[in-house]
């Protein structure tokens, strides 16, 4: 006798496998092992997405990537790109995840060379929103890099944009105007903005798997609860072990991803199915930040404080 949750795990392996035969019709949560432009060849013209949502590779010599020079990286974005707009739903999104391409100590920030690849064609930046993290790598000849984009397009002027789903709380949801009208949202919640404070996947995050740089869940749960409506389709290209489908299957949405890594397309199947079964382990898009001053290791120890006053 088979429990409930093994014959859903097993129903979803079936259905990302069936992915495989392009024959077959699309499954409601897919995983393709292989390259994202097969893929799009292989899938039918009529499938078109309700959001694509992806984190590419920065070409920065990652294990999953080979370096290219800069002009080749972004004749390839360009290139995807183009095979992508058309499959976007006119109501439809499109987000790139990015931070910057680093070479030599030269900082070129992604973005701005990308914007001019979307805008060509006739995408419509609704949002630049800067994701903000605490941790990362300490430098010594310029400031520490905390911040990655997120650049919104639309296609239309007529785009899902569901605010309620993703407000968070006010900070003055008490406050009045001077003729003693509330002034806020009357939940008391308010639009998140465009600065996101969502701790990044490293060191012992409950979402951390072998993937060298996955999304946290709570920063796609947020574009998908805002950018799409239930049952709509999302696209990651670049799935990795599947963060966007994990949050894609948590909050009742189909989910098609490409990964070319054998393991990290494992792992994503298998997070997805977690998911499907109510089982995510993930931290969600509005879960406060911790306070780091409750921690004992935010004290400066005596000792180091004592060493720190005499070479002064
Ligand atoms: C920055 S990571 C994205 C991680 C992902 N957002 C997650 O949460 O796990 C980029 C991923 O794209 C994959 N990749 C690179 N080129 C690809 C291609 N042409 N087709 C499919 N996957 C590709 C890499 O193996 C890597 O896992």
């Amino acid at each position: 006798m088979h429990s409930r949750k093994s014959r859903q795990t097993r129903n979803i392996r079936a259905r990302c496998r069936s992915l495989d035969n392009p024959g077959k019709a699309l499954p409601r949560h897919a995983v393709w092992t292989g390259d994202c432009h097969e893929l799009l060849r292989l899938l039918p013209k009529a499938t078109k997405f309700d959001l694509v949502v992806a984190s590419p590779p920065y070409n920065l010599g990652k294990e999953y990537e080979s370096r290219a020079s800069f002009k080749k990286y972004l004749r390839m974005q360009a290139d995807l790109i183009e095979e992508l707009v058309p499959r976007v739903k006119m109501n439809g999104s499109l987000c790139w995840q990015v931070g910057n391409y680093v070479e030599n100590g030269f900082i070129e920030p992604l973005d701005i060379h990308l914007h001019p690849l979307f805008s060509e064609h006739g995408l419509i930046l609704r949002n630049r929103i800067i994701w903000r993290f605490g941790h990362g790598l300490h430098c010594k000849r310029r400031f520490s890099g905390r911040y990655e984009v997120v650049l919104w397009y639309t296609r239309s002027e007529n785009y899902v944009f569901n605010l309620d789903s993703v407000r968070i709380p006010s900070k003055y949801p008490g406050k009045r105007n001077s003729r003693g009208v509330y002034t806020g949202h009357p939940s008391g919640r308010k639009n998140p903005e465009d600065v996101w404070d969502i701790p990044n996947v490293v060191g012992n995050h409950r979402e951390k798997t072998i993937h060298p740089c996955q999304f946290p869940v709570g920063l796609i749960e947020r574009l998908i609860l805002a950018l799409t409506n239930a049952r709509g389709l999302v696209f990651d290209p670049f799935c990795g072990v599947g963060s966007a489908g994990v949050a894609a299957a948590i909050h009742a949405r189909r989910f098609l991803g490409a990964e070319c890594v054998r393991s990290y397309a494992a792992i994503a199947r298998r997070r997805i199915s977690a998911a499907l079964c109510g089982e995510a382990d993930y931290r969600p898009h509005d879960q406060p930040i911790y306070d780091h001053r409750k921690s004992k290791l935010s004290v400066l120890p005596h000792s180091r404080a004592a060493t720190v006053t005499r070479s002064r």
